[in-house]
């Protein structure tokens, strides 16, 4: 590949509960990275109030900036471009970002890059801190597997800003059954990080739950499995036996883990993949990080545990290369709430 010109990109990220700046220098080098997490706010509702989520985001922003910028010891003057996530997210949410964005970019004369949210979780594995050793950057072609709160899907990625989708759930996202399920074994929220502490005194072999296969497809189905365990608690409650929370957890955490290693594995090979790469919240996941680096047919690339959830050093690394290759975006760009990454 062509040298890619250097820059430094200042990212601002509002797609759901996080109000995120970053500043990060030639799409890997991270310079500074701030996040207001509402995930206190929201958790007295149990899960994401979008209209609260925007009023945060608009009392967060302005700060969030002046701190990322002070982190760097840099200011506006010192950036070559401006990126802000497009979409996916709550529109409310979006919005706010995109209008800071678009009256910085206007105030400073910068060019201004919209950014797919998923295509910034899968640029997360480009992302190190300044100052530390600088990893490999992921080779193509690769085989992504995004898994967030709103998305499962396995992507083949060809180039940079090059995918093909290859499948998605067809009901909930793995993150979206790490939260439901929690809420049913009264965990709390955010699900995933409730499940994996109780898991980890729990025995994954105690229940068998189903796996959906969705055989000949990269498809992926978890509502199946949601309603599995929603049927032991049921059975559970009738037999007037406390909760086993804990085999609970482990249990259905194993059968997402083994469907998504599984199927990213198999995809890999039919497509010829050199190195696979797991992105979005649910990669935050222990039991799933062991399982990917427990295997040497494929190198693995899975984020810091910083850059797994919502941030905007993920937005600045995917800008950086919408700028570098020239993708730049118009003041008059909106927000896209629903952006399939292909
Ligand atoms: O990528 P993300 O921060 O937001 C979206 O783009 O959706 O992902 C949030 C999701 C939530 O469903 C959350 O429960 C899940 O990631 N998550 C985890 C873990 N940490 C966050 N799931 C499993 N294990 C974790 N440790
Ligand atoms: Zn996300």
């Amino acid at each position: 590949m062509t040298e890619l010109k250097p820059a430094r990109i200042l990212a601002i990220e509002t797609s759901c509960d996080e109000t995120a700046c970053a500043v990060l220098e030639n799409g890997r080098s991270l310079l500074a990275s701030s996040v207001a997490s509402q995930m206190e706010v929201h958790a007295r509702f149990g899960g994401v109030y979008p209209e609260v989520a925007s009023r945060q985001h608009i009392l967060a922003i302005i700060p969030v900036i002046e701190q990322a910028l002070a982190e760097s010891h840099l200011t506006l003057k010192d950036v070559d471009a401006l990126a802000v996530t497009r979409g996916p997210g709550l529109a409310g949410s979006l919005v706010v970002g995109m209008n800071v964005a678009k009256g910085l970019a206007l105030g400073t004369g910068l060019p201004l890059v919209g950014v797919n949210h998923l295509e910034g979780h899968i640029y997360s594995s480009w992302v190190y801190n300044q100052g530390e050793s600088m990893p490999a950057a992921p080779q193509f072609p690769l085989m992504a597997l995004l898994v967030s709160g709103g998305h499962t899907e396995l992507d083949l990625m060809t180039d940079h800003l090059t995918y093909r989708r290859l499948g998605a759930t067809l009901d909930d996202a793995a993150g979206e059954a790490f939260d439901k399920v929690a809420r049913l074994l009264q965990l709390g929220y955010p699900g995933g990080p409730a499940i994996q502490k109780a898991a980890s005194e729990g025995d994954p072999n105690r229940f068998r739950f189903p796996r959906a296969w969705m055989e000949a497809t990269h498809n992926f189905s978890f509502s199946g499995l949601k309603t599995a365990v929603l049927y032991q608690v049921r059975e559970l409650e009738q037999k007037g036996r406390g909760l086993p929370v804990a085999d609970l957890a482990a249990s259905f955490q194993a059968a997402i883990v083994e469907v998504l290693f599984t199927k990213t594995i198999q995809a890999a090979r039919q497509f010829g993949a050199k190195e696979i790469l797991v992105a979005g919240g649910v990669s935050a996941n222990q039991a799933l990080r062991t399982t990917f680096k427990n295997q040497n047919e494929f190198p693995v690339h899975i984020p810091a545990l910083s850059l797994c959830t919502d941030n905007a050093a993920m937005i600045a690394a995917a800008g950086y290369y919408r700028f570098a290759l020239g993708h730049t975006s118009g003041l008059d760009m909106d927000v896209l709430p629903t952006w399939p990454l292909s």
